[in-house]
């Protein structure tokens, strides 16, 4: 009998379906001007193409990296809808700190995805495997929320329309040490009042310091450029919950 490894989780499994309803961050011309910088740009745990697919629409070409099958299979989906903005993404599979495209890109975008390397050791693996992914004076651009997360109860948080059905999604936080939090989401889906389906997905969340990604960058070859406090390039300030990153590969 032959026995295989458990497929890794990337906390989207059962998610997946419901995040394009729910996802509303607003920094698509943001990661868009840096996409543009270059002739094609590198998209780390790009989801379901939530920004490859518009990017690529305005003509961009990207190469998408996600290691979410359920995630990747909506990526896929829209692009067969899509077969212009196809033509300019390739999507693979790969995880941030063992992807391998043996090829450099002039600007590689992370949106979403930091929070989700939980260890110190985690996050240098990821960011000295971009690094090697990055041509000299290439930019690496990617956020994270540096809040502790609040103890909170399942609480409603977004109701969607779509196609004669609603959607409902809960959320609830806490946080479970000093460097890791976790959040559960409960998506339902409703017909003429009927409850057709309930799915919940449990995700972890580390919390990490400027001081911690100013260092691990440092040691991956990377070093720190600019840092905004949102996604219309409002410079960070102490005490700010997001922070985005522009660095440049130094060595
Ligand atoms: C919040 S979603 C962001 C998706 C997309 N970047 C966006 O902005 O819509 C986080 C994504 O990171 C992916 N992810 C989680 N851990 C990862 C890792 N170690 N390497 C690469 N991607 C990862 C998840 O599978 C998920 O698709």
């Amino acid at each position: 009998m032959t026995t295989s490894a458990p497929a890794a989780e990337y906390g989207y499994e059962a998610a997946a379906p419901f995040y394009d309803l729910f996802e509303r961050k607003n920094n698509l011309d943001f990661f868009g001007e840096y996409a543009a910088l270059g002739a094609e740009a590198l998209d780390i745990g790009a989801g379901t193409g939530r920004l490859a697919i518009p990017l690529a629409q305005r003509g961009l070409r990207l190469t998408c990296v996600e290691p979410c099958a359920p995630m990747r299979a909506e990526f896929e989906r829209k692009l067969l809808a899509d077969p212009d903005a196809a033509a300019r993404i390739t999507l693979v599979d790969g995880d941030a700190a063992s992807f391998s495209l043996e090829r450099a890109f002039p600007v590689a975008l992370m949106a979403g995805v930091f929070e989700h390397l939980l260890t110190p050791e985690a996050r240098l693996a990821a960011l000295t495997n971009i690094a090697r992914h990055l041509e000299p004076g290439g930019l690496l651009v990617f956020d994270i929320f540096l809040a502790a997360l609040a103890d909170e109860p399942l609480t409603p948080a977004g109701r969607v329309s779509r196609d004669g059905r609603e959607y409902r999604r809960y959320l609830a936080t806490r946080q479970l040490g000093p460097s890791l939090g976790e959040t559960l989401l409960r998506y339902e889906v409703y017909q003429d009042g009927q409850r057709l389906q309930r799915v919940e997905q449990r995700q972890r969340v580390a919390l990490t310091s400027l001081e911690e990604i100013e260092n691990l960058l440092a040691q991956a070859g990377l070093a720190v450029r600019l840092t905004f406090r949102d996604y219309q390039f409002t410079p960070y300030m102490p005490g700010d919950s997001l922070l985005v990153v522009d660095a440049v590969r130094v060595r």
